[in-house]
């Protein structure tokens, strides 16, 4: 395995020493200098062609939650100078007005995302939902073309989770070629496009799930472990190679001394006295998300108007 280069050539405080021999990457800073590369590449974009990328989100009812996020997605995509169009929709929208809206935003030439928040109330069929997508507008990556495109190594949209992770580790080994990579966890949103695209940079991957056996031992084989499996501080210190690279994919809410806070699927105290470099959790893979969902707005929109793809950005 290649030595860390450090996150970020020409800047500093992306990663710090975290005392425990970990370099622990700073998910916030390198967010941060996602968006900034998104924004300048959008003053561009309008200033040589007067096209400004336009990211349509669909809120169905009114999750606390998915409030949250909407309203920072759209905060975080006009701050990167694009157009940000939210639909609010009621809960007990029908799945026919859905579909129409979601027709609307496709034929729209000021629309070149579109992301429906999840979960969707219960009478909503969210595959169905995704599916009306454009391809070429599903910013999620969540489409089965796209599902499809990126398990055939062709050009698609990412989803955004993975596709952070990518860039975090890209940017922390330059190539990835020849490593060892353990993903574990099988879901569509991140599991399997993230095994997907180490696959595509040519790491030797393996996926691990609740039924691997030893699961320790398989995960103790990976130069970049990724835990995507949703149970808080499951993977303990001595299932970490030394050196390696831990990317924590988990957000859980947990309580501790009567307090609600937010850990990862790794243990972070143990595995950070092993590992060569690791994600925390808050401040992590979390901020990437929403970086990654802007990056892939711009890429849609230069992929629509046959402009060339912003460097760096994409898988
Ligand atoms: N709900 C929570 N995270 C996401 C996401 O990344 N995409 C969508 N569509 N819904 C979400």
């Amino acid at each position: 395995m290649d030595a860390p280069r450090g996150v970020f050539d020409n800047e500093e405080a992306a990663t710090g020493e975290s005392g425990m021999g970990a370099t622990i990457i700073d998910g916030k800073a390198f967010a941060a200098k996602v968006r900034g590369q998104v924004a300048e590449h959008v003053a561009r974009l309008k200033a040589a062609h007067g096209l400004t990328p336009g990211l349509a989100v669909v809120l169905v009812g009114e999750d606390p939650a998915s409030e949250v996020y909407v309203r920072s997605k759209g905060k975080q995509t006009v701050e990167a100078g694009m157009a940000s169009f939210e639909h609010r929709l009621a809960a007990d929208t029908s799945e026919a007005d859905l579909l129409a809206l979601i027709d609307r935003l496709n034929a729209d030439p000021q629309v070149h995302g579109i992301l429906v928040q999840l979960p969707l109330p219960k009478h909503l069929n969210a595959e169905l939902v995704i599916n009306r997508i454009d391809p070429a507008k599903d910013v999620d990556g969540f489409h089965i073309s796209n599902v499809g495109l990126l398990g055939t190594g062709q050009k698609s949209m990412v989803p955004c989770t993975p596709l952070g992770c990518l860039m975090m580790l890209r940017d922390l080994h330059g190539r990835l070629a020849g490593m060892e990579a353990v993903v574990v966890g099988r879901s569509n949103i991140v599991g399997k496009p993230m095994a997907q695209l180490l696959l595509g940079d040519s790491c030797t991957v393996t996926i691990a799930h609740s039924r691997t056996k030893d699961l320790g031992a398989v995960c103790r084989r990976a130069d970049i472990l990724v835990a995507a499996v949703g149970r808080p501080g499951m993977i303990p210190g001595d299932w970490v190679k030394p050196g390696a690279t831990v990317i924590d994919v988990g957000i859980n809410r947990v309580e501790k001394a009567g307090k609600q806070v937010l850990v990862g699927d790794v243990d972070f105290d143990s595995c950070a006295k092993v590992a060569g470099a690791i994600t925390p959790v808050p401040g992590g893979v979390g901020p990437m998300t929403i970086a990654c969902l802007l990056a892939n707005t711009l890429t849609a929109a230069c992929r629509a108007n046959g402009l060339n793809e912003p460097e760096g950005l994409t898988a």
